[in-house]
Order: structure tokens, then sequence, then C-alpha cells
């Protein structure tokens, strides 16, 4: 008697095994979370990478007290917008998302002894913004040792300006008042709203041949992550390689 043998379709098998797991809830928010699909997921931006050695060449920079903990750039983030600073030279900067002064600090280290840094975060016990808070925000924004903020009594806290308010709520015209912005760190809330205020205020603040980098530049951060990909459509921007950041250059607009 002859059997005839079905051979084990693998592929089709696997497939429809995946498919299945991501009905499923959990299985899909612990898959959107892994380090894999995080991975496939910025294989695939549309937003081109360059190397920060590409864009900056060899500079020199001076970084201080600069280990980062949960909340700050990493310190290879902190080496890519420092090395930006010191090629650019921008004399009048804006930091949204002050936190505990960190990249403040590092701002100013390397920028001009004339520059001035505009930095602006919420209140002490403001939990409330005009755009929708993310949950993932809360710990930043109630972080009690971010009061004690990096650049305060350092040789280079003369250049910081401190600013408190909502920064989708905030007259831009007070960062603005020596002159438009030569460059900008968008690093604030995170949500789809958030970012796309912040921008909006960046890029009418923001000089001819002025700059903007963003934070988080990744699909944990879905808001930025949608927002910075649509914005792609319309405005030249580059991910900085190794990192979360994103630029954009005025002068490189066609
Ligand atoms: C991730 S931390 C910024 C980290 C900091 N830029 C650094 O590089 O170390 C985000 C900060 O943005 C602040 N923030 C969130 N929403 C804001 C808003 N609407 N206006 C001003 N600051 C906001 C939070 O309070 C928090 O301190």
């Amino acid at each position: 008697m002859h059997i005839k043998h079905e051979i084990f379709d693998h592929k089709k098998w696997k497939r429809k095994v995946l498919l299945k797991l991501l009905r499923k809830k959990s299985f899909r928010k612990k898959f959107c979370q892994s380090e894999f699909f995080y991975e496939q997921v910025m294989h695939r931006s549309p937003i081109s990478k360059r190397n920060v050695e590409e864009l900056t060449g060899p500079v020199k920079l001076t970084l201080e007290n600069f280990f980062s903990r949960n909340g700050n750039l990493s310190p290879y983030e902190v080496i890519a917008i420092t090395s930006l600073i010191a090629k650019r030279n921008p004399k009048r900067l804006l930091e949204i998302g002050t936190f505990d002064g960190n990249t403040t600090l590092q701002m100013a280290l390397n920028s001009a002894d004339d520059a001035l840094i505009h930095t602006i975060d919420l209140p002490e016990g403001e939990l409330e913004t005009r755009a929708p808070v993310l949950d993932s925000d809360l710990q930043f924004i109630a972080d009690e040792k971010k009061q004690i903020r990096k650049f305060q009594g350092t040789l280079v806290a003369h250049k910081v300006h401190q600013h408190f308010g909502d920064s989708t709520n905030y007259d831009f015209s007070k960062f603005t008042k020596e002159g438009s912005l030569d460059f900008i760190f968008v690093d604030g809330g995170h949500s789809y709203p958030c970012v796309q205020s912040d921008t909006e205020n960046a890029l009418k603040s923001l000089a001819k041949d002025g700059c903007i980098l963003w934070h988080d530049f990744t699909p944990h951060f879905g808001g930025v992550f949608q927002f910075l990909t649509e914005l792609s459509q319309k405005l030249p921007l580059v991910h900085i390689e190794g990192t979360n950041l994103v630029m954009y250059r005025r002068n490189h607009d066609h």
C-alpha cells in the first residue's frame, strides 16, 4: 500500500502561527516592545542616516559631568549634539525639555563665549499641558532630582536662561528677543500633538541657516516617530547614525 506523503510546509505554518499570535493583544504588545521589532522598524525608516563624523569632521569637545541617567541623552548622543554645536557655532540656542540640565550644560560648554542658551521646562509640580501628556513622560515631568540643574554653579551658567512654562502654550518670542534661533533641540513632551506644536514653533523661530534636532526618534516613542516620519516627506531630515537624534538644516532645503 502506498501512502501519499505530504511535505510539511514550515514557511506557511510559521506564518500561520505568527498571524494567530499577532491577533492576541498581549503578544502584540510584547512583540512591539521587542528589540527585534525595534530594529526592523528602524531599518525600514524613510529618513536617511548619516554618520556624525561625516557631518562635522574632527572637532574638539569639552564635556563635564555628562554621564546619563534615564531621561538624558546617551553619552554618544551628547557627543553627537556637542559635535554639531562645535562645528556650527550657533549663538542663539533653545532646548525644549531641560530635565536635569545635563545636555544644557554640554551645549553651554561647547558654544561660543557670547552664546545664549534658552531652555524651557514645566514649572515644579505642573503635570498638565495644553497638548496631551504621555503616561511615559510623567516620570520625567515629576522627577524631583532634576530640580538641581547640572549647569547651576558652573563657569558657563551665565550663558543659560532658564524658562518655566508649557512649551505648547508659551510665547516663543521670549526666545527670539535677541534674534532668530540658530540651533533648537526638541526634547520635551513626546506625544504626537506636543512634538508637532514644538516643531511648528521651532520652525517659526529658526534662523535662515539654523538647525533643529529632535530626540527620541524610536518606535518606543510612537508619536515622535510618526511625526518625524511624516515630516520627512516635506523637509530633508537626517537620522544621526547610532543615536535617536534627527536633524533638519534649513540651508539644506530645496
Ligand atoms: C526626556 S526629558 C529631557 C531631557 C533633556 N533634554 C536631556 O537631554 O537631558 C523631558 C523633559 O521635558 C519636560 N516637558 C514635558 N512636556 C513639556 C512641555 N509641554 N513643556 C515644557 N517642558 C516639558 C519634562 O518635564 C522633562 O523634564
